[in-house]
């Protein structure tokens, strides 16, 4: 049996085993897919670990993004682009990293939410790997501009530094955003702490919000943005299922279908809500 994995810390929550059982079942190839708790001071030694047992494939989830990042022997440009690997590809004794973080965050906003992204003023909340990690491929979808703004201000300039050859972004300090954004997409973790600073920007009926951490009910972004008149936002489960689909279809060639894992996915986390 062709053995895969998602490899983080900590992991007894991951969706993914959930999600690659379901594509696989639809696809008909037969896999395990476990969740790996790799030591945080020992991915490297775990991981070869593994690949000894037969690993063939992998995601990759916080903490270790950077670590296949510098463990992998080639890189995607995707993964070149968002500087961290969440999907790793063993064949013929080499470790291809490649990340399908941006572009699942595409394939949800496009084709599930059905939202067009150019001309578009797009605001991005937070300047660390997240973030890092969708701006090429929002930039590819080209929005009029995209406006990054963090906590650390520095950050956010970095980043609008380091992307300002792909498009029109900028860098703005958090209490100084004024005008009105299209899009807002959370990639801070400000909702983990349950905690949002309010955004002195516009805010309409028709401002689009997107948190891309999920949970059992919205994220505290997704009711700041309600209770200031937004009528519309989206939470990161439709990511989480899509960048798990491109992973599929990197290591296997076939694009499994999303909607009904999505749908399946969604039923289970309101169970969790019901049950508390
Ligand atoms: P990730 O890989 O999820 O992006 P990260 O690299 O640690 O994780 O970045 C977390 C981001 O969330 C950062 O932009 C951080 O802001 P700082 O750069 O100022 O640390 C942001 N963040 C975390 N908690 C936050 C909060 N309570 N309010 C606003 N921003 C927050």
């Amino acid at each position: 049996m062709q053995l895969y994995g998602v490899l983080g810390n900590p992991i007894a929550h991951s969706k993914s085993p959930m999600i690659h059982a379901m594509f696989a079942r639809n696809c008909g190839i037969d896999l395990e897919y476990k969740a790996f708790c790799l030591a945080k001071d020992n991915f490297e030694g775990e991981l070869a670990e593994l690949i000894h047992q037969g690993l063939l494939g992998a995601n990759v989830t916080v903490p270790f993004k950077e670590n296949a990042f510098r463990f992998a022997h080639e890189l995607t440009a995707e993964a070149i682009e968002a500087g961290a690997v969440n999907t790793l590809r063993f064949s013929d004794d080499k470790f291809i990293g490649h990340n399908t973080d941006g572009n699942g965050l595409l394939c949800d906003l496009v084709d599930r939410h059905h939202l067009v992204l150019a001309n578009k003023r797009i605001l991005v909340l937070g300047a660390g790997g997240a973030t890092k990690g969708i701006l090429g491929p929002l930039l590819r979808a080209n929005p009029s501009e995209i406006m990054i703004s963090n906590r650390t201000h520095e950050k956010a300039v970095r980043l609008a530094e380091d992307f300002n050859q792909k498009g029109n972004i900028n860098a703005c300090e958090w209490q100084n955003l004024s005008g009105r954004f299209d899009l807002i997409i959370n990639a801070t973790s400000s909702s983990l702490s349950n905690e949002f600073t309010p955004l002195p920007c516009e805010i309409d009926a028709s401002t689009i919000g997107y948190d891309l951490m999920y949970g059992t009910k919205p994220t505290i972004f997704m009711e700041y943005l309600a209770e200031n008149g937004a009528e519309k936002s989206f939470d990161g489960l439709g990511m989480l299922v899509e960048q798990a689909a491109l992973s599929f279809e990197f290591w296997h060639g076939i694009k499994p279908k999303t909607e009904m894992v999505y749908q399946d996915l969604r039923q289970v986390l309101l169970s969790y809500t019901a049950d508390c």
